[in-house]
């Protein structure tokens, strides 16, 4: 079967990434999680005091940002790529609820979204790639044969996030979590370069109520149509 780009969007804790690594693994596609990416530069940005709850210096970063090199290295037992930031594996230190709390306000710089969008559409060249993100579908590639934006209520995210992170023995409240995605989903839909919207030609799923074998199924079947059509 032909090898397609599928772009996957939608707000944080919709299941993006589970749902791309799922795909990538059944249809043999490399993944690019765009929001590590993100969460990376602020991770830099943060150990060089840039960024804080309550300051941010937009220009010592915009200064520095050739300075930042940004690779996934496929780690074969996990099945796909990990961070790594100037050489060294940040996989964990990206996931903290103190990166999620900034990482928007970093992601609203348009000097640090032109490098990554450039660094995700060389990494995506070559077809048989699924890619999750805000502004895949819209932005990085808007030929891609099948975008998909996924939904959720902010209740069943936070809930899921919130499990996430005590599972990683992270204290944290459930209202702490909420807090942060409601926030951040304003940030995203609301910043000026590239807000996480629709595309026009994406088709929404809610998952609200979707197990993950089922929202496999639904969309490995839309795959499968949207491939046959090339
Ligand atoms: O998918 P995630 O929650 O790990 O993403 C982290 C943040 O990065 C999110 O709040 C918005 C930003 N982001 C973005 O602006 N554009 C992308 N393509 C991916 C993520």
């Amino acid at each position: 079967m032909k090898k397609i780009t599928i772009a996957i969007d939608g707000f944080s804790s919709t299941g993006k990434s589970t749902l791309a690594k799922q795909l990538a693994k059944e249809l043999g596609y490399v993944y690019v999680d765009t929001g590590a990416m993100y969460r990376a530069v602020t991770l830099f940005a943060m150990q060089n005091n840039w960024v804080s709850p309550n300051h941010l210096d937009r220009e010592g970063l915009i200064a520095q940002l050739a300075q930042i090199q940004l690779h996934f290295v496929f780690n074969p037992e996990l099945g796909f790529g990990e961070m790594y930031l100037n050489g060294n594996n940040v996989e964990k230190e990206i996931r903290t609820l103190e990166v999620s709390s900034l990482v928007s306000k970093v992601a609203e710089i348009s000097e640090v979204r032109a490098k990554l969008v450039e660094q995700q559409q060389a990494m995506g060249k070559e077809k048989g790639i699924v890619m999750d993100g805000r502004d895949i579908g819209t932005v990085v590639f808007p030929d891609a044969e099948l975008k998909l934006y996924m939904n959720a209520s902010a209740a069943t995210r936070a809930q899921r996030r919130f499990d996430e992170l005590q599972a990683k023995g992270d204290s944290v409240t459930y209202e702490e979590v909420l807090k942060n995605v409601t926030e951040r989903d304003y940030i995203d839909t609301h910043r000026a370069d590239s807000p996480l919207v629709k595309a026009e030609d994406a088709i929404e799923i809610d998952n609200s109520h979707l197990t993950r074998e089922e929202q496999l199924q639904v969309v490995l079947d839309l795959v499968n149509e949207h491939a046959k059509s090339l």
